[in-house]
């Protein structure tokens, strides 16, 4: 059999960008398995995985990048819970709600899920969340349902307290959270992938496409498009936004939510008020109202080299962190003049802050002028290189403006500090 470089077997069988794991990683992955197994030399080894399944699922329990957490992205399980509460259940108040997660690695994310759906009224039998990851090994640990508290590394999901048992240094969840969870593995890319599954009304497919190369992203994407009814929510991961004709990104900006849209799909008040306020829709122009003047250049109080900005008092720090949240809340319901006149005069009150220069982007990005959130993004990047959200918006930026190699780079840089830091960032300013 003739040898088959593993990268390239890993694109074909799993979708795998190699690029995306960084320059080294599939080599050392090699090297380990290779030393494993014994075997001494590289094309032995690469006849060995093509032809031999089961080595074939140890490699890639070195390649899988397993990383998940409790309630990762919470602002997802809050636009969930939100859409259950006031439109699912009142809808189908006898109906069983169908939630995919996809992949969902060792079941973290389909668990958040059914305790979400328990927090917003649901009982267990109103339910029903489906995990499917390419790996049985994680499938497997995703049924034992038993995790360490660093699953549950964020905060402030209070709710989810009763479900969680404490036992030693381990954690189980109570029945009713595990009673509506099912998993399976199965390979997204195979065409016959979920084939007998009906359809979801919401689908979870989270931090898996950022690892892709294109083809693969538009196979899964695809079988998503099989998969979500007509006015479902597609949750995307924070460096995965969608430009996809049928989505229509929803607020908050920060849960990544996309409504599948066609002519039946019901008007919400939790879809972005106008389709041209923000970076993801497809460009339209935006009603006059909403487009925001063309904004004064925001003067810097203070110097805007990185690491000279001297740190606000705490009761100052406590206005600005208040005053962004307002922009952000602003922005999120559509009222973006509002919104991007908020971030310019914190910047002139308080100098320079990547995160209302990003903010103001996200803002200029959604009311069509997009120089000028090229501008905000990048002095976001420059005060703090590794924000995510501006890599994010500025691939996107990238992409409309039909520079795919910019657009990639942004994309793997966002991908990279996604994997590096697991706490969600926050820059000090
Ligand atoms: C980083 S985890 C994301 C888990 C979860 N969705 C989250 O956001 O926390 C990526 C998962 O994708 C799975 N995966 C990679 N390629 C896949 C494929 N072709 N089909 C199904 N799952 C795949 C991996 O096994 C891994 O568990």
């Amino acid at each position: 059999m003739l040898a088959m470089p593993i990268a390239d077997l890993l694109r074909e069988r799993i979708g795998l960008d190699p690029a995306s794991l960084g320059a080294d990683a599939i080599a050392s992955a090699v090297r380990q398995r290779m030393q494993a197994v014994e075997c001494g030399r590289v094309e032995a080894y690469e006849r060995q995985v093509q032809s031999s399944e089961r080595e074939f699922e140890e490699l890639l329990g070195v390649v899988l990048v397993p990383e998940t957490w409790f309630f990762r992205g919470c602002a997802a399980f809050e636009l969930l819970r939100h859409f259950v509460a006031n439109e699912w259940r009142p809808a189908n108040p006898l109906g069983t709600l169908r939630v995919l997660s996809a992949p969902c690695c060792t079941g973290e994310e389909p668990y958040s899920i059914a305790m979400t759906l328990l927090h917003a009224g649901l009982p267990p039998t109103a339910f029903k969340v489906d995990g499917v990851d390419i790996s049985r090994e994680f499938i497997a640990k995703a049924r034992r349902a038993e995790y360490r508290a660093h699953a549950f590394r964020n905060e402030g999901q209070e709710f989810a307290r009763p479900y969680v048992i404490h036992a030693g240094d381990k954690i189980h969840l109570q029945p009713e959270a595990v009673a509506s969870v099912e998993f399976a593995a199965a390979n997204l890319l195979d065409s016959g992938a979920l084939q007998e599954r009906g359809r979801y009304s919401v689908v979870f497919c989270r931090n898996l496409l950022i690892y892709l190369h294109t083809r693969a992203r538009e196979q899964v994407l695809a079988l998503v498009d099989r998969l979500l009814e007509p006015g479902g929510l597609l949750f995307a991961g924070h460096a995965e936004l969608l430009q996809r004709p049928g989505y229509r990104p929803m607020t908050p900006l920060g849960a990544f939510a996309y409504r599948r849209t066609d002519k039946q799909a019901p008007l919400d008040g939790v879809d972005l008020q106008t389709k041209a306020s923000t970076p993801l829709g497809r460009p339209s122009r935006p009603p006059s109202h909403v487009y925001p003047p063309r904004l004064s250049p925001a003067g810097p109080a203070r110097k805007s080299q990185r690491g000279i900005v001297v740190p606000p008092l705490r009761s100052e720090a406590a206005a600005g962190e208040e005053s962004l949240a307002r922009a952000r809340e602003l922005a999120n319901a559509g009222r973006l003049v509002e919104a991007a006149s908020l971030c310019e005069r914190r910047l002139s009150a308080d100098g320079p802050c990547a995160r209302t220069y990003c903010l103001l982007g996200e803002v200029c990005a959604a009311a069509g002028d997009l120089a000028r959130a090229e501008d905000c993004l990048n002095k976001a990047l420059y005060l703090d290189s590794g924000l995510v959200e501006a890599l994010v918006h500025l691939s996107l930026l990238a992409h409309k403006r039909g520079d795919a190699h910019a657009a990639a780079h942004f994309r793997q840089r966002a991908a990279r500090l996604s994997r590096r830091a697991p706490k969600p960032r926050l820059s000090k300013r």
